[in-house]
């Protein structure tokens, strides 16, 4: 098929996400096809996805087991009922996730996103307490710039400004949020490794945050392990641990979102088992299916379930547990393309490859960026990185946009945040294509001074 073909479409009628729609249609980005670590555009061109699709395709595009197994699922089952009924590959899903679970982690509630995601786990941390007679507990803590999706629970504990400004109100009242994980003075460069602060950063959360609400009165913590969306930031060394204590200290509950940290981007399971915390419910979606069929969920701790359906011993056997649920939660579909993609990924022991690609990634971006032009900061952990950059004063955000706008028309995929850009490529990523993305980047860096 000619590629001038793709050009046969009309842009009046999509309002995209998350997109300057306006400058979008002037110059637009539009794929056709993809395979491997590459796109194809509608006028013909390759795009290196230097961002696994938003860290969704772990194993790289137009995977043929998980392909294959999608289509069979449509000829066998193409959908079932989620409520009051199930169906075997949703199953068969949660059995392997629960397995690649750390610790109790063991049952898991699906749904379609990560904002799903969050706005469930929320919900399952008040209907816990309330079920153990502490309905009381209502307050949520989250971070400052932590992303949980665009639902109202997620919006609330989330803490990246644009995405709150306009809801006020209608944000959920009892939340508070902990400080930012970034030291630009002592910790603007971090290579692979835990960054140590001289700080502890959680006294605010004990001697402040705690104190003001009561720590009796707290439902959960949720934070992500790595700030992904925000640019890739790092929790100082011991953060997470000492996290967790303080919540068994006051019976609040660890929401882990792993959205971005799940299914190995770390090179291992989770950033759970990367960091030795485990928490009560830990969040994931994207590459879970390798991004191919919308999937999510939470997995809830043993102890949050026994206690839920404990709470219920004497009500009738028609009782619902937990009046939550969506549609398409565990869409036969979408769990046999997550069988396929777990497969897929212990197969080619594609976890442990994004921790061996990372230690390259990471020395290619500090190698490539440091002392260019506007460059105050380089993180890097596991098969992902950020270069951060100095804004142009007045127009927050504008100097990343056109990096990564120069990036494209190069043939590169990365992505715009905050001040950063970040690249977090396919665990199939090779040496040659991580080259490929820093010179590319290094280049508009330049470009952009
Ligand atoms: C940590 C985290 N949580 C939640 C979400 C929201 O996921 P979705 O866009 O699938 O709703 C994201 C998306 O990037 C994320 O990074």
């Amino acid at each position: 098929m000619a590629y001038t073909e793709f050009r046969d479409f009309n842009m009046e009628h999509q309002w995209l996400p998350f997109t300057p729609n306006r400058s979008f249609k002037k110059d637009p980005r539009v794929f056709v096809a993809a395979d491997g670590v590459h796109f194809t555009t509608h006028d013909g061109k390759q795009v290196l996805d230097g961002i696994s699709s938003l860290w969704c395709v772990a194993a790289g595009h137009n995977r043929k087991p998980i392909n294959e197994a999608i289509k069979k699922q449509l000829d066998t089952l193409d959908y079932a009922t989620a409520f009051q009924a199930s169906n075997d590959q949703a199953f068969k899903a949660a059995e392997m996730i629960a397995a690649m679970a750390p610790g109790d982690l063991n049952k898991v509630l699906f749904c379609n996103s990560g904002s799903e995601a969050a706005d469930t786990s929320l919900k399952v941390a008040l209907a816990y307490h309330r079920a153990r007679g502490e309905g009381h507990r209502n307050v949520f803590i989250g971070r400052e710039r932590g992303y949980h999706g665009v639902g109202f629970g997620g919006m609330s504990v989330g803490g990246i400004p644009a995405n709150r400004k306009v809801y006020g109100a209608a944000l959920l009242p009892r939340v508070d949020h902990m400080r930012f994980i970034h030291d630009p003075v002592n910790q603007a460069y971090i290579n692979g490794v835990e960054p140590v602060w001289q700080e502890d950063l959680l006294l605010e959360l004990e001697n402040r945050i705690l104190p003001l609400h009561d720590p009796s009165n707290v439902a959960a913590v949720i934070v992500e392990p790595v700030a992904g969306s925000t640019g890739w930031y790092l929790p100082p060394q011991g953060y997470l641990r000492r996290l967790r204590e303080i919540c068994d200290k006051h019976g609040i509950l660890l929401i882990f979102d792993e959205v971005i940290t799940g299914f190995g981007r770390m090179g291992v399971n989770f950033g759970a088992d990367y960091y030795g915390v485990v928490p009560d419910m830990l969040n994931f979606a994207k590459a879970v299916t390798n991004g191919v069929i919308p999937l999510g969920g939470v997995i809830c701790s043993d102890r949050i379930y026994d206690s839920m359906m404990q709470a219920n011993a004497g009500a009738p056997e028609h009782a619902i547990e937990f009046f939550h649920g969506y549609t398409y939660s565990g869409h036969p579909v979408a769990c046999a393309a997550a069988i396929a993609t777990l497969n897929l990924f212990k197969e080619e022991q594609l976890f442990q490859r994004a921790g061996d690609m990372g230690k390259v990634l990471g020395d290619a971006l500090h190698s490539g960026f440091k002392g260019l032009p506007n460059v105050v900061g380089i993180r890097s952990l596991g098969l992902a990185g950020a270069v951060e950059l100095s804004p142009i004063a007045g127009s927050p955000g504008k100097r990343a946009y056109d990096i990564f706008i120069d990036c494209f028309h190069n043939g590169v995929l990365v992505r715009p945040a905050a001040e950063n850009i970040v690249v977090c490529p396919p665990y199939i990523i090779e040496k040659a294509h991580i080259e490929r993305i820093v010179s590319v980047v290094a280049d508009a860096i330049r470009k952009n001074a």
